[in-house]
């Protein structure tokens, strides 16, 4: 019974800091520099996935500015940056960067990518 309160105290919690990842908004200029220093090399540095090590992927990166990437919602993409994509050269950056970084690289992406949907 104690693990099942404790698992859903956990829950809780990492629902609402993600419902709060929401609302609060990353900073763009900041996250520029975390982009170059992290994703650049494949996603290119105009974010269509042109990157200079892209061309020996076999799985190429995501076009940040393609419509299947602006129709994603916040979460989406934060979850994506977060854990990865399984069996891609897109691994997750969670305990590499911090989630305000995390925050921060995704508005840049929208800011230079601007969502299709109101997310
Ligand atoms: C080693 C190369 C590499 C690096 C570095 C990299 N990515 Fe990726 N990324 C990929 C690949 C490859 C995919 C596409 C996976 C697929 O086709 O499903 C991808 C997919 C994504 C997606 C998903 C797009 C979608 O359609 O849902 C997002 C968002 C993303 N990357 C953001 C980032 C961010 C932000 C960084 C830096 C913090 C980063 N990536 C660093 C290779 C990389």
């Amino acid at each position: 019974m104690k693990t099942i309160l404790a698992t859903i105290a956990v829950l809780v919690f990492v629902a609402t800091s993600w419902v709060s990842a929401q609302v609060v908004r990353g900073n763009p200029k900041e996250g520029q520099a975390v982009y170059e220093k992290n994703c650049l090399r494949c996603h290119g540095e105009k974010l269509d996935g042109n990157g200079p090590e892209s061309r020996d992927l076999i799985v190429r990166p995501a076009n940040l500015q393609s419509s299947i990437v602006r129709s994603k919602t916040d979460w989406e993409l934060l979850v994506t940056i977060s854990n990865g994509v399984l069996f891609s050269p897109m691994h997750g950056f969670r305990g590499k960067l911090t989630d305000q970084q995390m925050l921060d690289v995704l508005s840049y992406i929208r800011a230079v990518s601007p969502a299709d949907i109101v997310s």
